[in-house]
């Protein structure tokens, strides 16, 4: 099935920090800054017609020269880490692609930063 796009701004994602629009070519009306620190996570709820491995497509910007990191909390379990590699500026915007195990129905998806440099920007995950 073509994915469903939820955006990091529209409720009922949660997003530890603000959303802002100062960096362009985001999709939607903004994307989650999440404070710099450990922790500060952006969260989803996306749910699945069958329980199963599905695609996660995760879009973000790192203007800065290093990788960012962060686990990856699939319904509260953490599932894997994820870097996040410097994009060149804030407004390059990239997607990383990962799998994760969903249960029928809802989930919510985490991104729970592991150092204090917190988050990437993020804009959105494709499910
Ligand atoms: C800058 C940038 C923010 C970004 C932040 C960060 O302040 O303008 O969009 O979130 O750096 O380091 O995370």
């Amino acid at each position: 099935a073509a994915p469903t796009r939820y955006e990091a701004e529209s409720s009922p994602a949660v997003c530890s920090g603000t959303i802002d629009s100062n960096w362009s070519g985001y999709s939607g009306s903004g994307f989650c800054n999440g404070t710099n620190a450990t922790g500060a996570y952006a969260q989803f709820t996306v749910n699945a017609g069958t329980a199963g491995t599905a695609t996660v497509s995760v879009r973000f910007a790192n203007g800065t020269t290093g990788a960012r990191s962060s686990d990856l909390i699939v319904n509260g379990s953490t599932a894997q880490s994820v870097s996040y590699e410097g994009t060149g500026a804030w407004n390059t915007w990239v997607t990383k692609t990962l799998t994760v195990s969903l249960n029928s129905g809802s989930n919510t998806i985490r991104f729970n930063p592991t150092t204090s440099n917190g988050l990437p920007n993020i804009d959105y995950i494709d499910v």
